[in-house]
């Protein structure tokens, strides 16, 4: 299989103001915080860095959010430092106060005769809140699409999880491991005496890839020989998020009880951070989950109460090793290192700095759905250099889609099978 080019690695990774990356992810509408991060009117402002800028949220007094640039045009203060009072924030170096259009409404260190404030303006991007995120859109304003509408955003909020981490590497190495489907059999076995687990018994699943409007869908198909096929069935929706179905997960018997959908949007701080937001559903319109079963579910994923620490770090990390239990390893799980997706970390943020040098991977047949994906958002970029929309802009492209995680019986073709089970519900 081809290596990826040295420029277009950079292309991908980089997503700083200025570089193709950056542009692309400006057409979208992508999570800039948590609704819990600006609990209620007039609460602290947050610090928030997105694609490489440095911004600051808060939410005023009338709970209308803004999203503006960090600096005071005055003399480049952090605004992080701001009084957020009476409908504005209020830089706390000379007073002056913005409201959440970015306008200056207040200059208090000039005369009071001066309109100097009529001219004085913040970048400001709009927002959007649902589905316990606030998003934003951070592209020209003649382009600007619907609003976002995945499934899980329309399931209500006891059908529903969502969370964030932070991760300490390129987006792309974290979204390549989202479908990456057959890392699942290794990093994520959990039991390695049980030779009975699914996918410990078939460990080669074959790719299938479709395109679509939206990017793609794509299934891990493993023979379990007379038992049929298990199909993994995930939607990677552009620019970076993964939806995969979380069916036959456990073997506890939890996830039957709960018919889940699970996913995630990694969101580029900068070339080498990056958010990402976790959701989990119920795909049964009957079945709500329980605060019991979210919080098993965080756990088991990493990110239990126990396991977070301020700014939605982990406790386990790589100042610590991810704290690997070698002994562990020797006897029990495949890695030693507790907590699914901090597995994924643990390989995701050790990489080689800045970022993975894809000109020296060897990839393989189980890599198809990431080699596609690079395709998609390498043709993207194109796409917006030659004036055109780029794929998964529309939100009636990808609102009807979901994952799912099934058997099928030998000889029934996942994209007819699944059909009705990749189809939203809510
Ligand atoms: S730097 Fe903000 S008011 Fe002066
Ligand atoms: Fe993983």
């Amino acid at each position: 299989m081809d290596m990826l080019k040295r420029e277009d690695n950079e292309k991908l990774c980089r997503v700083s103001p200025g570089t193709p990356m950056n542009e692309l992810f400006r057409r979208y509408w992508i999570p800039a915080v948590l609704s819990e991060e600006l609990p209620g009117p007039d609460c602290p402002p947050v610090r928030v860095r997105l694609l490489g800028e440095d911004l600051v949220a808060f939410r005023d007094t009338n709970g209308t959010i803004g999203l503006l640039d960090a600096y005071c045009p005055h003399r480049r203060a952090h605004l992080f430092w701001g009084r957020n009072e009476e409908c504005g924030l209020r830089c706390v170096y000379h007073g002056w106060k913005f409201d959440t259009n970015g306008q200056c409404t207040d200059t208090p260190n000039e005369p009071p005769t001066s309109d100097f404030k009529h001219s004085v303006k913040l970048k400001s991007y709009p927002t959007y809140e649902k589905a316990g995120i606030v998003w934003t859109y951070m592209g020209p304003k003649e382009l600007q699409p619907g609003y976002p509408d995945y499934e899980w955003m329309r399931a209500p909020e006891n059908f529903r999880n969502v969370s964030k981490t932070f991760e300490a590497c390129n987006w792309l190495q974290a979204l390549e491991g989202g479908i990456d489907t057959s890392h699942s059999s290794f990093a994520h076995n959990n039991n390695i005496a049980d030779k009975n687990a699914l996918r410990s018994r078939a460990t080669a699943p074959k790719l299938e890839v479709v395109k679509t409007d939206y990017g793609f869908k794509y299934a891990g198909i493993r023979d379990l020989k007379e038992d049929g096929n298990y199909v993994r069935a995930y939607q990677f929706i552009m620019p970076a998020q993964q939806m995969r179905g979380a069916m036959v997960r456990w073997t506890d018997g939890q996830m039957e009880k709960f018919p889940s959908i699970a996913g995630h949007i990694w969101v580029p701080i900068d070339d080498s951070n990056v958010w990402v937001y976790n959701f989990i559903y119920s795909s049964d319109v009957n079945i709500p989950f329980t605060p019991e079963f979210v919080e098993k579910h965080e756990t088991d994923f990493g990110r239990g109460k126990a396991d977070m620490l301020p700014g939605y770090k982990l406790v386990r990390n790589p100042s610590n090793d991810f704290l690997i239990d070698r002994e562990v390893q020797r006897t029990k799980t495949f890695t030693g290192i507790a907590g699914i997706n901090t597995q994924d970390y643990a390989l995701q943020e050790t990489m080689e700095l800045p970022f993975c040098d894809r000109t020296r991977e060897k990839l393989g047949t189980a890599d198809t759905a990431i080699i596609v994906a690079r395709q998609l958002l390498l043709e993207a970029m194109k796409d917006i250099e030659a004036g055109k929309v780029p794929r998964g802009v529309d939100p009636s492209t990808y609102n009807m889609v979901r994952g799912c995680d099934k058997f099928l019986p030998k000889g029934v073709d996942w994209k007819e099978g699944l059909l009705e089970d990749m189809t939203a519900k809510f």
